[in-house]
């Protein structure tokens, strides 16, 4: 049985891979190869890696992928997309190529507002409490001024501070809800910084008041922190055009394409199972240009989730319809992201991306990063709705395959031409390596 280690993180990180290789992989020179042929030792790159996170012991790449020719509000735009599912990029260009030619993608940005709480018990008149926090909100912000003054200069801030009473929900307890704008930055730190600060003053003061009873003054916070939830920081993006204008499907007039694609999303809008399935697909997009651009998915995924669930039960993020002849489809994301700060200035390729962007601006990235959701949204159920998902995937899928059953450089250019007429399997794909085996 395998022992703890005590002073892990002080190893170097030949030791921790040496104590990892004899406690996990039985000393095998290959588990150490495989680990450190990923390490990129030549220049300061390797070390900006290290000092992202703890215990650094090697890379773990993704591809990163780019999808041209996205139409945005009249302007072209190459999307970078970080991901490792093999039809996603394929499925944006298409996209991207399919609204180009039919007017684009329209986007705007419904707000811009984050969030962020300080949670903490209060036994006592909540009156009392209400009065209180309206007389000394100015003074709080007046001590996280070091903080936000240079947020303010650029237009960021704390927008509102407000008590809210949740006793109905657990005995007690309060919050002081606070909305910031962090302009092009995500913000979390800026926000955490001013919520603890303001916690800390908060809890001072008081106990300094004497209005409060010795019970009242004993004011436990239980934690400060943003809200990864952001209804309120939003970027809408939408196509449309004549049912006239769609691409003729196989097998369907333009109307029947149009109608049957209504149809599956408001299947989404209604029934959970799907829903998740759907969003999942809107998230291929999303979340590959979130990580290329260096932001945090993890919340951004949890708060989109939050959102399709804000009336009360999941549903699909987007909505299509049809109105005076034309398709209509259009994304609403909550999408707390950031240009500057974080890993933006320091990872080389983030930098790479947010160039490729054109050096967007916070509100510039969401309408991209939504469109990007759309564009998959839209080619994932285009291809539900007509050939089925198998058939474009399967394809992209079988340089995958190809690799797993080691082909040789020849056997894969013969194969990707007979698999351009015949339907991808990993069966059909190992049959076919076996009677081509040059
Ligand atoms: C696969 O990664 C995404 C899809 O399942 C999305 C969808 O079903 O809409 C194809």
């Amino acid at each position: 049985m395998q022992t703890p280690i005590s002073g892990f993180s002080k190893l170097s990180k030949k030791e921790k891979i040496a104590w990892i290789v004899k406690t996990h992989f039985h000393n095998t020179t290959e588990a150490k190869n495989i680990v450190e042929q990923y390490w990129n030792e030549e220049d300061q790159l390797q070390q900006l890696h290290d000092d992202f996170i703890e215990n650094t012991i090697s890379n773990y790449y993704l591809p990163l992928g780019v999808a041209p020719n996205f139409n945005i509000n009249g302007e072209l735009y190459t999307i970078p997309m970080a991901i490792e599912e093999s039809s996603v990029v394929a499925a944006a260009a298409k996209a991207a190529k399919y609204w180009g030619d039919r007017g684009g993608f329209k986007t705007e940005v419904l707000g811009e507002e984050k969030i962020g709480q300080i949670h903490f018990i209060y036994k006592g008149d909540a009156n009392k409490l209400e009065h209180f926090i309206a007389k000394i909100k100015d003074q709080l912000r007046e001590d996280v001024s070091e903080i936000t003054t240079n947020m303010e200069k650029r237009g960021g801030g704390i927008r509102s501070i407000e008590l809210r009473n949740k006793t109905t929900l657990i005995e007690n307890y309060f919050q002081l809800h606070l909305c910031f704008l962090t302009v092009d930055s995500m913000g979390a730190n800026f926000i955490n910084s001013c919520l603890e600060t303001i916690a800390k003053r908060l809890q001072q003061y008081i106990q300094e008041e004497s209005i409060f009873t010795e019970e009242e003054k004993e004011v436990e916070i239980v934690m400060s922190i943003l809200s990864n939830y952001v209804p309120n920081c939003i970027a809408k993006a939408s196509v449309s055009c004549p049912i006239e204008a769609l691409e003729q499907e196989e097998g369907f007039s333009k109307q029947a394409f149009a109608e049957k694609f209504v149809r599956a999303v408001n299947i989404a809008q209604k029934e959970p199972f799907r829903a998740v399935t759907h969003n999942k697909g809107i998230m291929n997009g999303v979340d590959a240009v979130v990580i290329a651009t260096g932001n945090d998915f993890r919340a951004v995924e949890a708060g989109v989730h939050a959102y399709a669930a804000r009336n009360g039960q999941y549903t699909s993020l987007s909505n299509a319809y049809i109105a005076e002849d034309s398709l209509h489809f259009e994304l609403e994301l909550p999408l707390a992201i950031g240009t500057v700060g974080g890993l933006t200035n320091l990872h080389p390729l983030v930098k790479w991306s947010l160039e490729l962007l054109g050096h967007p601006s916070a509100k510039d990235l969401m309408q991209i990063i939504t469109v990007a959701g759309l564009a998959q949204n839209f080619a994932a159920v285009r291809s539900l709705v007509t050939s089925g998902i198998q058939k474009g995937h399967m394809k992209m899928h079988l340089l995958n395959i190809l690799n797993q059953l080691n082909a040789t450089p020849a056997q894969k250019e013969v194969a990707v031409t007979f698999f351009k007429t015949n339907s991808v399997s990993h069966s059909a794909v190992a049959n076919f390596l076996e009677k081509n085996n040059a």
